[in-house]
C-alpha cells in the first residue's frame, strides 16, 4: 500500500488556541502572528478554565475567547463536540494546544489529523505525561528539552515536528529546569506554526520532514 503523505497547506491560515493556564506559549505564537512571522490569524482562544491567565491575556489582546465549563458537560465526548463546533465555526485550519490540560478524545483527534499541534516540555518519546521536568531530573538525564508534535490519539506520541535540547545541571530544581526549557519552547512553537503555513511540513507515517 502506498504510504500516505500529508503536506501542510501554504496559505494565510486561521488558528484556534486551546489553553488552561498561564498562556506564555500562546503569547509567543500571537507575537509571531502580529509581526508577520506566522502567516495566519488567531480566530479563537478556548479554555476549560474560566480564570486561566492566558484567557485574560487573549481578551486584553482583543482576541475572541470562549470558556466552556466542563462541570456543565461531564461527558467528555459531548464536551469535545462542543469545542469542535466552536473551532469549526471559525474556519480553523490549525489547532494549537498551549498548556491545555485536558486529554482530547480520540474522536476529536481523528477529525483533525495533522491539524493539531502540541508543545511538550521534554524530549519525546522520553518523559510523556505530567511533571516531566522533575522526572528528567530524577532519571539523571544530562539533557532534556522540548518537543512540538502533531497530536495523535496516543497522548504525547504524535509525529515530531521540532525539538530543542537544554542541559540538565546537577543543582537543577523542577523550576530552574522548566524555566530553561520554556525559553526554547517559546522559539520552536512559533517556528513550527510558521513552517506549517509556509506549506513546509511533510508528514509520512511518524516522520515529519521540513521542505526547503
Ligand atoms: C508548557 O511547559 C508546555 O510545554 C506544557 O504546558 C506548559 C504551558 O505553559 N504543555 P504556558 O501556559 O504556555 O506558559
Amino acid at each position: 500500500m502506498a504510504e500516505e503523505i500529508f503536506v501542510s497547506p501554504r496559505k494565510h491560515g486561521r488558528i484556534a488556541v486551546l489553553l488552561s493556564g498561564r498562556g506564555s506559549n500562546f503569547m509567543k505564537i500571537h507575537d509571531a502572528v502580529l509581526d508577520g512571522r506566522i502567516d495566519a490569524e488567531i480566530g479563537l482562544v478556548f479554555s476549560n478554565k474560566e480564570d486561566a491567565p492566558g484567557l485574560r491575556t487573549a481578551r486584553e489582546r482583543g482576541l475572541e475567547t470562549v470558556f466552556l465549563n466542563p462541570k456543565l458537560t461531564p461527558d467528555k465526548e459531548e464536551y469535545d463536540r462542543e469545542i469542535v463546533r466552536e473551532v469549526r465555526k471559525r474556519g480553523t485550519d490549525l489547532i494549537c494546544l498551549a498548556g491545555y490540560m485536558k486529554v482530547l478524545t480520540p474522536t476529536f483527534c481523528s477529525q483533525f489529523k495533522n491539524r493539531i499541534m502540541n508543545i511538550h516540555p521534554a524530549l519525546l518519546p522520553s518523559f510523556p505525561g505530567l511533571h516531566v521536568q522533575q522526572k528528567a531530573i530524577d532519571w539523571g538525564v544530562k539533557f532534556s528539552g522540548c518537543t512540538v508534535h502533531f497530536v495523535a490519539v496516543e497522548v504525547d506520541m504524535g509525529p515530531i515536528i521540532l525539538q530543542a535540547a537544554v542541559p540538565v545541571f546537577r543543582d537543577d530544581t523542577e523550576e530552574t529546569l522548566a524555566a530553561r526549557i520554556l525559553v526554547e519552547e517559546h522559539k520552536i512553537y512559533p517556528e513550527a506554526v510558521s513552517l506549517y503555513f509556509q506549506g513546509r511540513l511533510e508528514v509520512r507515517g511518524r516522520r515529519v520532514d521540513i521542505r526547503d
